[in-house]
């Protein structure tokens, strides 16, 4: 039994064990105007789970990335973080409650450095608020202490030392998307969702992304992940969800997912 499979045995233990799921997405419609980009979209993410979310251009992934995050509401439908609804929550407090997603364009801030971007994405800083500067100076010093020495924590776990006073203008396109891990580290989440993190990125650094994601995941946090490389996804989740015209079509392990005649007449474009 090789480590990735010996992994995934490991969270579908942790799923069977009664926890309720981590992530629950319980019928999610989603219209723009006329255009039904998501219709009745269920799926759940165990805790401790790792689930790959796939499907061609335009299924909806992303959509509902934004939706699962409260960027954008959907015309129907519930999340539930750990067993409550997060409807009213907005994406800010959505993070608090531990659960962040990535971009599929990285959003860093391109004129500031690896650690700068790493500080900036400390959710709540005391500091920033102008009553606890003056009547809680102290607690906003070691706030500031505690947010320096995550980052520090954060650019030694994704191998960034020797990048990380660079502008991240200056990064190659997988350094952007480990930093883009790494800000969302920044939160503490227990739950991430990462929208195709191994896009633009050489076969080395995804590797690296991998082993990274494994080692977080065995340290409790859960993930779903959209991504178009099958290859490098099915090394990395237990779980596929697939999706096309905005609806479930399939999900299960990934071998018999990716056999099922439906995914491979619409994302594969194999025969049906
Ligand atoms: N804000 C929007 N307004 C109108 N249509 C949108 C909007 N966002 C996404 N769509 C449409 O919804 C569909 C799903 O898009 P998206 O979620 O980006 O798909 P995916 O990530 O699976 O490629 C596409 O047809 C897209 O053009
Ligand atoms: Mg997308």
């Amino acid at each position: 039994m090789n480590a990735i499979t010996h992994h995934n045995a490991i969270v579908a233990d942790r799923g069977a064990s009664g926890a309720p799921p981590v992530l629950e997405v319980e019928r999610i419609s989603k219209h723009f105007g006329g255009f039904c980009a998501l219709n009745d979209v269920s799926l759940s993410v165990p805790a401790g789970g790792l689930v790959g979310l796939i499907g061609p251009n335009g299924a909806g992934k992303s959509t509902l990335f934004s939706i699962i995050t409260g960027f954008i509401a959907p015309s129907e439908g519930t999340i539930r973080l750990r067993g409550s609804p997060v409807d009213t929550l907005s994406p800010f407090a959505r993070a608090r409650a531990g659960m962040v997603r990535t971009f599929q364009v990285p959003r860093e801030f391109s004129h500031l450095s690896v650690r700068e971007n790493l500080m900036a994405a400390i959710p709540d800083q005391a500091g920033e608020h102008l009553f606890d500067l003056f009547f809680k100076p102290q607690q906003v010093r070691i706030q500031e202490e505690q947010g320096a020495a995550l980052v520090e924590e954060t650019v030694d776990f994704l191998k960034l030392k020797r990048i990380a006073d660079l502008p991240a203008v200056k990064l190659s396109g997988g350094q952007k998307k480990l930093l883009e891990l790494g800000r969302v580290l920044m939160t503490r989440p227990s739950v991430i969702l990462l929208d195709e993190p191994f896009s633009g990125v050489n076969p080395v650094l995804i590797a690296e992304i991998i082993d990274r994601i494994i080692e977080l995941n065995e340290r409790g946090i859960s993930f779903l992940v959209i991504e178009h490389d099958l290859e490098a996804l099915t090394r990395l989740v237990g779980r596929l969800t697939v999706m096309d015209y905005g609806t479930v079509i399939a999900e299960g392990a990934p071998q018999a997912v990716l056999a099922d005649a439906r995914v491979r007449a619409a994302y594969l474009g194999g025969p049906a």
